[in-house]
């Protein structure tokens, strides 16, 4: 019984290494392209993504790029302005938030701002202060 499964998947690799040996380069490429792993950004929590989230949270100390936070942890209220969250890009949004100077932006962004959909860390449990800060600098960059 075992015998006969382990036969199966020798078969089954010969078959495929054979057929895959038939493709061409293009077609190899594009099949490479359609295994690849869907995406970059992962959720928070999902301990099976093998993107950035899941990076961070395994030690990495180079840390994200703000981009990257933002994409990960941010962009859920900040693309969409879902429960009034400024939204990325928005000037005139922006404007009122960014003359308050970094520094408070900041500490909204660490500490969260009570009563609002803007927790600490947008929520990011696996996000370093610098991370953080980071995400609110590609925020306001990019909204102004
Ligand atoms: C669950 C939704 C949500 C997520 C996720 C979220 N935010 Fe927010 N954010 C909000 C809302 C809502 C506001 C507006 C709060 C208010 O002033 O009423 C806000 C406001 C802010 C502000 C402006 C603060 C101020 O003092 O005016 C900053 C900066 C900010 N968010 C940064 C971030 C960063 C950085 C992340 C990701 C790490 C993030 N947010 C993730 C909902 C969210």
């Amino acid at each position: 019984m075992k015998n006969r499964i382990i036969f199966s998947l020798l078969g089954f690799a010969l078959a495929f290494s054979v057929s895959a040996q038939d493709l061409s380069d293009k077609q190899r490429a594009e099949i490479e392209q359609r295994i690849k792993p869907v995406g970059e950004v992962c959720l928070e929590g999902d301990n099976n993504c093998s993107g950035p989230a899941v990076a961070a949270a395994g030690g990495a100390s180079a840390g994200r790029s703000g981009e990257n936070v933002y994409n990960t942890a941010c962009m859920a209220c900040h693309s969409t302005g879902a429960a009034g969250a400024p939204k990325l890009g928005d000037v005139a949004g922006w404007a009122d938030r960014i003359v308050k100077g970094n520094d408070v932006l900041y500490a909204s962004a660490l500490d969260g701002i009570a009563g609002t959909g803007m927790m600490a860390k947008g929520g990011c449990m696996n996000c370093s202060d610098d991370e953080t800060k980071a995400a609110v600098d590609y925020m306001v960059a990019g909204s102004q």
